[in-house]
């Protein structure tokens, strides 16, 4: 939440004594009302008018970025190209990592609020993976998945499910984010991941529409889907 003329500020009304001055001389509504206090703490869905045109209520990005292969998750790198060389909103950071040779649905936001709490596992937000092997799967693999694979020789993975479409494809749900987990997780079962795609985060799918290495702001609805998981 943001003081009313802050956000103000944030739609480039002009600064912070000018928004006061339009606040006091009752230019503003908020919600249907004329409001009179600067300090009002603006609600994400609030409805805010400034001489009866709206102005946006959200001061923060929300970017639905479709990953290449071969870019990192950073803000910069001296070796290799970053996810936010593709954005030209440079101060958002990633919502979760992906490997350089991952594709598919990267959130990114500049919005502090969200931050790690959003990705910790006990607030169960899922991320959903397209993968590909390079040997058959068999369905033991679905019952070692849901029962919790253990990684890197003694670190036990929260349960996760496989769902197989064929030998060498299927989608994979998990509910935490460990360095290369996917690709370990598959390791254990005497497999190799070749290819792997995140297609959603949370409630938010990958946007079909998005053109690999594009991206667009996520919608409204989007954005209170993302921000409900993190009360
Ligand atoms: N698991 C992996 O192995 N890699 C990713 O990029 C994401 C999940």
């Amino acid at each position: 939440m943001k003081d009313l003329y802050y956000i103000m500020m944030f739609n480039h009304l002009g600064n912070a004594k000018y928004c006061k001055k339009l606040i006091k001389n009752k230019h503003v509504m908020v919600n249907g009302k004329t409001c009179l206090d600067s300090h009002y703490q603006v609600q994400f869905d609030d409805d805010i008018t400034v001489d009866y045109q709206k102005i946006k209520a959200q001061p923060f990005t929300y970017i639905m970025l479709n990953k290449p292969k071969g870019y990192i998750c950073a803000r910069y790198d001296q070796k290799y190209p970053c996810v936010n060389d593709l954005i030209d909103q440079k101060d958002c950071y990633c919502l979760g990592r992906l490997d350089k040779d991952t594709t598919g649905l990267l959130i990114m936001s500049d919005d502090p609020t969200l931050s790690k709490r959003l990705l910790l596992p006990q607030n169960h937000v899922s991320k959903k993976y397209f993968v590909t092997t390079q040997y058959p799967m068999n369905h033991q693999y679905i019952e070692a998945f849901k029962k919790g694979i253990i990684i890197d020789q003694n670190t036990l993975c929260l349960p996760s499910q496989l769902e197989i479409i064929d030998d060498y494809h299927g989608y994979v749900t998990l509910q935490e984010g460990k360095y290369h987990q996917i690709k370990k997780m598959f390791l254990s079962c005497q497999n190799e991941v070749v290819d792997l795609k995140r297609i959603s985060f949370g409630q938010i799918q990958l946007d079909q529409q998005l053109k690999i290495g594009t991206y667009r702001y996520l919608t409204e609805n989007e954005i209170k889907l993302l921000i409900k998981n993190r009360e």
